[in-house]
């Protein structure tokens, strides 16, 4: 190509009116342009940022959010056995089986704490068969479950009055609990008997009966004197049976878990279910009632904690990735495998309680 004269001549190009007023726009394009992609970056960053705050307080496992607690409200079982034409009992007996099959779950997805609401204190206003259905059901899951469970590492708690309960039930419970009291691999604690305003009533009068003046009792105080004094509060709560109440279940220690319901009948809640528990858990916001940047503040400090050569990443295991769906197959096998705490060889085996 030849050059121009006045390039030839060794003279810069001609600058129009033309020419000054295009420059001018492409660098208004391009500073408006950077000004965008910064905001989304600085955009983007908070998000992260925030993002990882909140990733900071959970427990991560392979990237998925695990809860530490599961809490769950077994609802359904009456409506499962009348639409069968079957007593009331019936559904509760089948209830165990769902039981035995959460508590492998639990275990399969390294979920460490659950909780089952067995027996409310409420429940002793349905009619008396029910009662003795459920209270016989109650003793004989002990004495068929808990030696297996013990055999698998389960610890068992019962969470309730025990007062109040015929002296065979308090003497099973008491049982199993002695047996089971130094397993680490699971816990299963049985709620049975058990009232969340009755707990607070329980805390409040032994609170009183120790003398302490008023302006020294605190959330801290209360916690302690509750039945789960030393349990972590649970992260998750499930009710079955699609109903959305927490129906007096561990209403203090409920104050920051994630609820999930579940349309599932308890009797037929199943590994897809649990699963889908789990996964809405895990793609759940947490932010504890604060704010995004008291959170953020908050995982540095727990950052800060960390041994030196092991940052927050690597000791959650956290990713930055979207939660991705729990492998939905699988969990049979492993049911099946070795040390398993359920499946058809653990029939007569409810892991654990108390
Ligand atoms: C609520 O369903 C369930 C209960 C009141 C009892 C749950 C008990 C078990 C699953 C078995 C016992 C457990 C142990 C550890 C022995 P519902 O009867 O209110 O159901 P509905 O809403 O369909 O009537």
């Amino acid at each position: 190509m030849s050059a121009t004269p006045r390039a030839a001549a060794g003279l810069p190009p001609m600058t129009t009116k033309r020419t000054i007023g295009e420059s001018m726009a492409k660098r208004r394009i391009k500073t408006l342009f950077s000004a965008i992609s910064s905001a989304i970056d600085g955009g983007a960053r908070a998000a992260e940022q925030e993002r990882r705050a909140e990733v900071a307080k959970l427990r991560f496992i392979e990237g998925r959010a695990v809860p530490r607690h599961i809490a769950v409200i077994m609802d359904g079982n009456g409506r499962w056995a009348t639409e069968r034409h079957m007593p009331r009992s019936m559904g509760h007996r089948a209830g165990v089986e769902a039981l035995r099959r959460v508590v492998q779950l639990c275990d399969d997805y390294h979920v460490p704490m659950m909780s089952v609401y067995a027996f409310s204190t409420e429940n002793w206003g349905r009619p008396q068969d029910e009662v003795d259905a459920l209270m016989g059901l109650m003793w004989e899951t002990i004495r068929s479950d808990v030696d297996r469970l013990h055999k698998n590492g389960v610890r068992l708690r019962h969470i309730g009055r025990l007062n109040g309960l015929a002296p065979d039930v308090q003497e099973a419970i008491q049982w199993m609990m002695d047996l089971t009291r130094e397993n680490t691999k699971l816990q299963l604690n049985v709620c049975f008997n058990y009232g969340g305003r009755a707990e607070i009533v329980d805390a409040v009068r032994a609170i009183v009966a120790s003398g302490v003046a008023p302006e020294t009792i605190d959330e801290d105080m209360i916690s302690r004197h509750l039945y789960t004094r030393d349990l972590p509060d649970p992260d998750l709560i499930i009710r079955t049976g699609g109903e959305m109440r927490l129906s007096n279940y561990l209403i203090w220690q409920a104050a920051y878990a994630e609820y999930y319901s579940s349309p599932r009948l308890w009797p037929d809640f199943d590994h897809d279910d649990f699963v889908a528990a789990l996964d809405a858990f895990s793609a759940r916001k947490r932010r504890f009632g604060k704010t995004d940047a008291q959170i953020a503040q908050e995982a540095q400090e727990s950052q800060k904690l960390l041994p030196p050569t092991q940052t927050a990443q690597q000791a959650t295991g956290q990713t930055v990735q979207t939660p991705q769906p729990y492998a939905t197959d699988g969990a049979g096998a492993t049911a099946e495998a070795e040390g398993s705490l359920s499946g058809s060889r653990a029939k007569t085996a409810v892991e654990g309680v108390h």
